[in-house]
């Protein structure tokens, strides 16, 4: 297959950034052909930013406490963003909620990885309220950003099953190991074009997802 010329990429993230190392990995190896051309953070202590420094990505600090209104964040923050003249924004632990406005600029640019099988569990302590619920699955969502909290069109899932001794840490890591595996994955679709949003809907290779695609973890 011809490969599409790298696409130009920016990561957001607030904390420790083990999907950000990975999508960085991804990309040193050839297997993902993108230009992460910014690593974005509103926490000026979020490790993501000293990985993607060593990597020799350049950095963007929006320090969220040190703007005196929501509205001047969200502005300067969409400011940049529009700058760096972006195919896609990859969150990866972004933990602040895109300003409308920013969402609607880049409608069907932005993605998120949220730890559930969406639509359960948006939100947060999804761990913990899957090992409350008794569900017999848990897992991680790639997802299109729209308006609506973790509510925009998910096109790849990993998923797990429970077992009786789980715990919302134990979960945690094999989701986690999942998300290092479907996260470069989801990246690489949107990048050749198998993946893409229109009118709200995520499309495949052409075909409206009615569901989203699911790999299991291997046991
Ligand atoms: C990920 O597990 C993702 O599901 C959630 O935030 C976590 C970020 O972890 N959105 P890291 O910063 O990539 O290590």
């Amino acid at each position: 297959m011809i490969k599409n010329k790298s696409i130009r990429v920016a990561v957001l993230v607030s904390g420790n950034g083990t999907n950000l190392q990975e999508i960085i990995d991804s990309t040193t190896t050839g297997k993902i052909n993108i230009n992460i051309v910014a690593v974005i953070s509103e926490n000026p202590s979020a490790y993501a930013l000293t990985r993607a420094k060593k990597s020799g990505i350049s950095t963007h600090l929006i320090d969220f406490h040190k703007f005196k209104t929501r509205k001047i964040f969200d502005e300067e923050l969409e400011k940049l963003l529009i700058t760096l003249n972006l195919e896609l924004i990859v969150l990866a632990g972004y933990m602040r909620i895109l300003a409308e406005s920013t969402v609607n600029n880049f409608i069907g640019k932005i993605i998120n990885i949220h730890p559930s099988l969406l639509p359960a569990f948006p939100g947060l302590n999804t761990y913990e309220r899957v090992i409350q619920s008794k569900d017999r699955w848990h897992g991680t969502s790639v997802h299109f950003v729209t308006v609506e909290l973790d509510g925009g069109p998910s096109f790849l899932q990993y998923r797990i099953k429970i077992g009786p001794n789980d715990t919302a840490s134990k979960l945690k890591a094999r989701v986690q190991k999942g998300e290092y595996e479907i996260y470069p994955l989801a990246i690489e679709w949107f990048a050749d074009k198998r993946v893409y949003f229109s009118k709200g809907r995520a499309f495949f290779d052409g075909n409206h997802l009615q569901k989203p695609i699911v790999i299991d973890e291997k046991c």
